[in-house]
């Protein structure tokens, strides 16, 4: 279920903010080694998650090769959710690297992406929360980067501070970086999701000229936080439950495969 209180009226209007499926699939198979990061400067607000779920879709639905690179050496949480649901014998359409950022086998993330983006139409990178190095690395290397997080101050408090330093390390990305913010675990029978887009909207502090207005996705693409989210650690999610992923991926293409038609 998507963001009902945004629901575009009708089906054309629909249509003009996500791009065929078809077109997606056909732009990532001729392209290869797309790469996607998610992360924020702060732990906890839904990265892992959102790889998951974004994998799950490009690879059951569009049935493109997929790779998640798990950055996190803290948590590594989906190296560890990929190694559990293989010894349980349940199918996993996608791969999982490990790219420890610390030790003997550290390389930088450049590298790493380098050396594997050509064996996937689709490699996304899931950040841990406090390693700045390895975000600004990623920063320079991929062409969508999702900062998902809950509608509240707790979760977006470090969002300013991480489009700052995606702003930066972005200057030197070839193809060019397009940032999305976007909700995760919403309550749409709330209104919290309006209220935290104003504040974050707000230039508090109007000294501040750094100060960059958070590039939110249309509202309709945030993220419900239906249970299958939350029992996603035991339970593969289904088709069914990756509907409103499809639906913010589809959306965040139409911008970039535009912007490279127009290019
Ligand atoms: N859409 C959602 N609906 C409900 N709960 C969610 C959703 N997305 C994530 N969560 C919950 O939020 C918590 C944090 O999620 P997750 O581990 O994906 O965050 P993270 O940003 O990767 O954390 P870390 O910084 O530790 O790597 C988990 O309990 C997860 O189940
Ligand atoms: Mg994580």
């Amino acid at each position: 279920m998507s963001n009902w209180r945004h629901k575009p009226r009708t089906d054309r209007e629909l249509n003009q903010l996500v791009a065929p499926v078809n077109q997606v699939i056909r732009w990532l198979k001729t392209r290869r080694g797309f790469i996607i990061g998610v992360g924020i400067l702060k732990g906890g607000t839904g990265k892992s998650t959102t790889s998951l779920y974004l994998a799950l879709y490009c690879a059951l639905v569009l049935n493109l090769d997929v790779a998640i690179v798990d950055t996190d050496d803290n948590s590594q949480s989906l190296s560890r959710w990929y190694a559990m649901h293989l010894a349980m014998g349940d199918k996993i359409p996608f791969t999982l690297i490990e790219h420890p950022t610390k030790g003997k086998d550290a390389i930088p993330l450049k590298k790493r992406l380098k050396s594997i983006r050509g064996q996937y139409d689709v490699v996304i990178v899931d950040l841990g929360g406090g390693d700045k190095e390895t975000f600004i690395d990623l920063c320079e290397k991929a062409r969508l980067l999702f900062m998902p997080s809950a509608p509240s101050g707790w979760e977006t408090d470090r969002i300013q501070a991480t489009l700052q330093t995606a702003a930066s390390a972005a200057r030197i990305n070839l193809d060019g970086l397009d940032v999305y913010n976007f909700f995760v675990k919403c309550d749409f029978g709330s209104t919290l999701a309006e209220e935290e887009r104003e504040a974050m909207a707000l230039d508090l502090s109007e000294e501040d000229e750094d100060f960059i207005q958070p590039p939110f996705l249309h509202p309709y693409f945030d993220i419900s936080k239906a249970p299958h989210h939350i029992r996603s650690w035991n339970a593969i999610p289904k088709r069914g439950d990756l509907e409103e992923w499809g639906l913010l991926i589809r959306h965040a293409m139409k911008g970039i495969i535009e912007e490279d038609e127009a290019a």
